[in-house]
């Protein structure tokens, strides 16, 4: 599912970026923070990984042109975006029709006692760390015109999920 034009944002150390397989044709990673981009380039380098093009940027305002990429990724990184619609109309600007972003994140227990606690503790959690641990990405995306083909919850009580959201094709 992971092909073509891959744009990856929040790459951070870029642990994802020697998993790319030889469906992908080249990767264009994005972060805020130089001090990540540091280590994700030195894995590059290190692992003497090839198409791989990274830049200091923020995923919702791509400098990228339209309808540009097969694939966008995001891992553990849209639960920390400020303005996660912002980013979403991003990708879906970006992505060709037909394309797919491919989100892994965590969110949300499947247990109601779970779910409680991470809702206690997550306002502290945004105030000192910018994270929103119970985050749902799907009203985003859909708002912003995707269409959800797959939610797929693992991990301990289910609070890891990965999501398949696509751009639909042109009709004629
Ligand atoms: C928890 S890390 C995940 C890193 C990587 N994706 C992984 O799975 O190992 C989140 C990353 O998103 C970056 N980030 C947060 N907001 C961002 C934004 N608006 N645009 C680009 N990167 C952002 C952070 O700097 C950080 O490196």
């Amino acid at each position: 599912m992971t092909h073509g034009t891959v744009v990856e944002i929040g790459v951070g150390s870029g642990l994802n970026l020697p998993l790319y397989g030889p469906e992908v044709e080249s990767v264009t990673g994005f972060d805020l923070s130089d001090k990540m981009l540091a280590i994700a380039r030195r894995r590059v380098r290190e692992k003497r990984i090839d198409r791989i093009d990274l830049h200091h940027g923020d995923a919702q305002t791509l400098d990228l042109p339209s309808e540009s990429a097969d694939t966008f990724m995001s891992t553990f990184t849209f639960c920390t975006i400020h303005d996660p619609l912002a980013a979403s109309r991003e990708a879906y600007r970006v992505l060709r029709p037909g394309g797919v972003f491919v989100l892994t994140e965590h969110g949300r227990s499947t247990r109601a006692l779970a779910r409680r606690v991470m809702r206690a503790i997550e306002p502290p959690i945004t105030r000192f760390s910018a994270e929103h641990i119970t985050r749902d990405p799907v009203p985003y995306l859909t708002g912003a015109g995707f269409t959800i083909t797959e939610v797929q919850h693992g991990g301990p009580g289910g609070i890891v999920f990965r999501i398949l959201a696509h751009k639909q094709p042109l009709r004629n």
